[in-house]
């Protein structure tokens, strides 16, 4: 867990109520992900992944990037392709914190969903799974432990670097929004506090369209 020195809690008690508070937080976001895939993939009517996946992103890249040149650059409803592409990495990575994180909560805390199962393989011969407690080895399989201890270490990093790498993403996708604001395409930010948009010309994403289903 990060800044553990720097908040000066070194305390086993603080470490799992640090790891604890995270989860917590982490389970509000595996929920909200969750939320936003199922309408996302799921619902009638809801054609943002249709938008995103079936465009031919990878096409519309390149004459993107030549329009942004010319007097009257493509003005879009909905993401440009770059954008389209951030938001693919987003989402991915998105999944892959939910799932490394799931995991080391389990075998940190053995938190659910995967705690139990955890503690279940651990556990040595005739020693009930759910008595095994946090950072103690009493009652643990120490070849289990061993086997489980790499596993656990790359899944870590897996999650730490996944979150730098987040918020690199991030920081691009927002200097992307505030640059097409001041470049291309006025009012991009503000769209979406008011949800609506204003356009220079017709847009090129004409999927979102209302009048072209
Ligand atoms: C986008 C969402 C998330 C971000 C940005 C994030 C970020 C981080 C970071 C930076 C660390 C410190 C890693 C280290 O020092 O090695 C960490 C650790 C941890 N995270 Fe997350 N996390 C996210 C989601 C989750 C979720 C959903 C869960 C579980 C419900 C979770 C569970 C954990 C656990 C158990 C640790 C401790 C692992 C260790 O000590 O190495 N995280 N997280």
């Amino acid at each position: 867990m990060m800044f553990k020195a720097e908040l000066g809690i070194e305390g086993l008690a603080a470490k799992v109520g640090l790891k604890q508070i995270h989860i917590l937080i982490g389970y509000v976001f595996v929920l909200n992900l969750a939320i936003r895939l199922f309408a996302g993939f799921m619902l009638p009517g809801k054609n943002h992944w249709r938008a995103l996946f079936k465009r031919n992103n990878a096409n519309q890249i390149g004459p993107y990037l030549q329009g942004m040149k010319s007097e009257t650059p493509p003005q879009y409803l909905g993401h440009n392709p770059l954008g389209r592409l951030a938001i693919i990495a987003l989402y991915l990575l998105l999944i892959v914190m939910a799932g490394s994180g799931l995991f080391r909560a389990g075998t940190d805390i053995y938190y659910p969903p995967f705690g139990a199962a955890i503690q279940t393989y651990l556990a040595a011969d005739d020693v009930a799974p759910s008595s095994i407690k946090p950072y103690d080895k009493t009652g643990v399989n120490p070849q289990k432990a061993e086997l489980l201890a790499p596993i656990k270490s790359s899944i870590g990093k897996v999650h730490l670097y996944g979150a730098y790498i987040l918020w690199l993403l991030l920081a691009l996708h927002i200097a992307g929004a505030i640059r097409q604001d001041v470049t291309s395409q006025p009012g991009t930010i503000s769209a979406m506090f008011s949800g609506k948009k204003y356009l220079a010309s017709p847009p090129v994403d004409k999927y979102y369209s209302r009048s072209t289903p």
